[in-house]
């Protein structure tokens, strides 16, 4: 039996405008996935007690590192620590967790750069056009400034952040949120254009943010982001009352991370994160605090 395991993540700055190539800044939570794998007749997977016919889209996926890595047919078994179709990348951090125990297994040592190009694979079964922001945050550490198609850079923390996560509504498909944009964009290049370029700018100005410390700052930022999301149409009247509810409590910021339509949204709070969770649990919202730092490995 072999495991792996691997982070959710929240996205701080620049979901959507990350698909077309403006950098976008994540950071992996310390909630995700865990998989354990084992040699079996043929593939099975069991997702928490339940298992799976062999119709689900995981069964696709599996095959896809199996093969990748060489390995022969599996029994997987998988957890999950966060709400899955939420905005906080379950699907990547499935497929980092599964890839990693099953890169353990294989013939030939797995180098990173193989197995997260297998699980940007992976994320094209469940997701159509995924930019591998998702797959990056769940396999590294700290806050990430990431551009498509470019490694990662890691961004140095002056401080460290709190931040809420609030369920926001239900579940969302981040393919169809996606295409969703796609199509907005051939109906008005240009208003879509001038967005992204907003957008950018927001993230040149959150990154000297987060390096200087300037909590303050990055939370209108994000407020800003949360705007600009909303012409999109990826906001909901639950995540405009969640932010809402956070804000007046003394976030510094709030905002959808993912895709929207739903999902999640986190707030960049004060150190003490408790006056926040008051205020959106008597909204009736379900919510936790988790602190992004440098000290996370
Ligand atoms: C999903 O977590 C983030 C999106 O930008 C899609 C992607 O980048 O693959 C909405």
């Amino acid at each position: 039996m072999s495991l792996g395991s691997a982070r959710g993540k929240i996205i701080l700055l620049g979901e959507h405008a990350v698909v077309y190539g403006v950098p976008a800044l994540a950071a992996g939570i310390d909630r995700g996935a865990i998989a354990r794998v084992e040699p079996a007749d043929s593939d099975k997977i069991l997702f928490g007690t339940q298992e799976l016919t062999s119709e689900h889209e995981l069964y696709e996926g599996l095959r896809l590192v199996r093969e990748a890595f060489h390995v022969p047919p599996l029994r997987l078994e998988l957890s999950l620590q966060i709400p899955a179709g939420s905005g906080l990348g379950a699907s990547a951090a499935l497929g980092v967790a599964t890839a990693r125990a099953v890169a353990q297994l294989a013939p030939n040592p797995i180098a990173d750069r193989h197995l997260l190009s297998i699980v940007a694979q992976w994320e094209r079964v469940f997701h159509g056009n995924p930019s591998g922001i998702d797959a990056a945050a769940a396999f590294h550490a700290g806050v990430l400034r990431y551009v498509r198609g470019e490694e990662p850079e890691r961004v140095r923390l002056r401080a460290q952040l709190t931040i809420v996560i609030t369920i926001s509504g239900p579940p969302a498909n981040t393919r169809e949120m996606v295409e969703g944009v796609a199509r907005l964009r051939e109906q008005r290049p240009e208003a879509f254009d001038k967005t992204l370029t907003s957008i950018a700018s927001l993230i040149s100005n959150a990154t000297l943010c987060l390096r200087s410390g300037d909590r303050e700052g990055l939370g209108k930022l994000m407020d800003l982001n949360q705007m600009l999301l909303s012409t999109w149409m990826v906001s909901t009247p639950e995540i405009e009352r969640a932010c809402h509810t956070a804000r007046r409590a003394g976030a510094y910021g709030a905002k959808l991370t993912g895709s929207g339509g739903g999902g999640c949204t986190i707030a960049l709070t004060p150190e003490d994160p408790e006056p926040v969770l008051r205020a959106l649990r008597a909204e009736g919202f379900e919510c936790f605090a988790c602190e992004i730092g440098e000290n996370q490995s």
